[in-house]
């Protein structure tokens, strides 16, 4: 991890945000990632994790509160810039991969911010092996498994060497030898902050070391991930039992 400056990675103050005709679904959030941080996010099916992170990269934007990504505030003007910062990968592996084969997949955003072709490519391809997936480089994403779609998804992220990772459960459809692998690959990474949601207690056991608990539109809970998965009752109070 780099921690490379003393200015907040992410700040996120009093944000509410709401979808049309529904009570908000963010009621008030706060919570600051620092440099160095590896956190997760926790909290049951339709809680808000989700809207929560397309907030923090503005395909959402906040009702009240702010948002502030090293310091600047997140609003139109400078969503590019904190774009170019973060990796966001989709809950749904879908919505990232649109081109033709997993190796343009792969090298789209590296193109995009203007890394020459060749070295753009050769990244790709060594993600790719990373990730098991080389032998699939030209087969578009829907002749791909949903795993190995996970796979091509992250591997488009880190092929934009992002200064801060945000993963919408990013184990989803993984076999238990890909969790670990992943685990060990973020372990890694040079990056900054990385923050996940996640429903795998075990796997964010192993790769995070502080845990917000997203419930009733607030984060309830910010403790120390070992800390709280030894806390069963308070894991029973959010109906977050460990061992399901
Ligand atoms: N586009 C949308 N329009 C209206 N309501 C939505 C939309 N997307 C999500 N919601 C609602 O907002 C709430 C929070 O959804 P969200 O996807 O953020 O939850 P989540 O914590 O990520 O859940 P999961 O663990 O299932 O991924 C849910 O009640 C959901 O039905
Ligand atoms: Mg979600």
């Amino acid at each position: 991890m780099i921690e490379s400056s003393s200015i907040p990675t992410i700040e996120v103050e009093k944000l509410v945000f709401g979808y049309p005709q529904q009570k908000p679904t963010l009621r008030g959030i706060s919570f600051t990632l620092n440099p160095g941080e590896r956190v997760a996010l926790l909290g049951l099916t339709g809680a808000g994790k989700s809207t929560l992170l397309e907030n923090l990269i503005g395909l959402k934007m906040p009702q009240s509160g702010e948002i502030r990504v090293r310091g600047t505030k997140l609003e139109q003007a400078t969503l590019s810039q904190a774009r170019r910062s973060i990796g966001f990968c989709f809950q749904d592996a879908n919505d990232q991969l649109f081109m033709p084969t997993i190796l343009e997949d792969v090298t789209f955003g590296p193109r995009n911010y203007g890394v020459p072709a060749g070295v753009a490519r050769d990244r790709a391809l060594v993600l790719l092996e990373e990730f098991g997936l080389l032998e699939f480089a030209n087969r578009s994403a829907h002749e791909l498994s949903g795993g190995q779609r996970r796979l091509a998804a992250l591997a488009a992220i880190l092929a934009l060497e992002p200064a801060i990772l945000i993963l919408d459960e990013p184990t989803n459809g993984l076999d238990p030898s890909w969790r670990r692998h992943l685990a060990k690959v973020l372990l890694q990474l040079p990056v900054e902050v990385i923050l996940i949601a996640s429903h795998d207690l075990n796997w964010i056991g192993k790769t995070t070391q502080r845990a917000l608990i997203l419930a009733e539109g607030q984060i309830k809970v910010d403790r120390n991930t070992q800390d709280l998965l030894q806390d069963i009752s308070t894991l029973e109070h959010y109906n977050l039992p460990p061992d399901w």
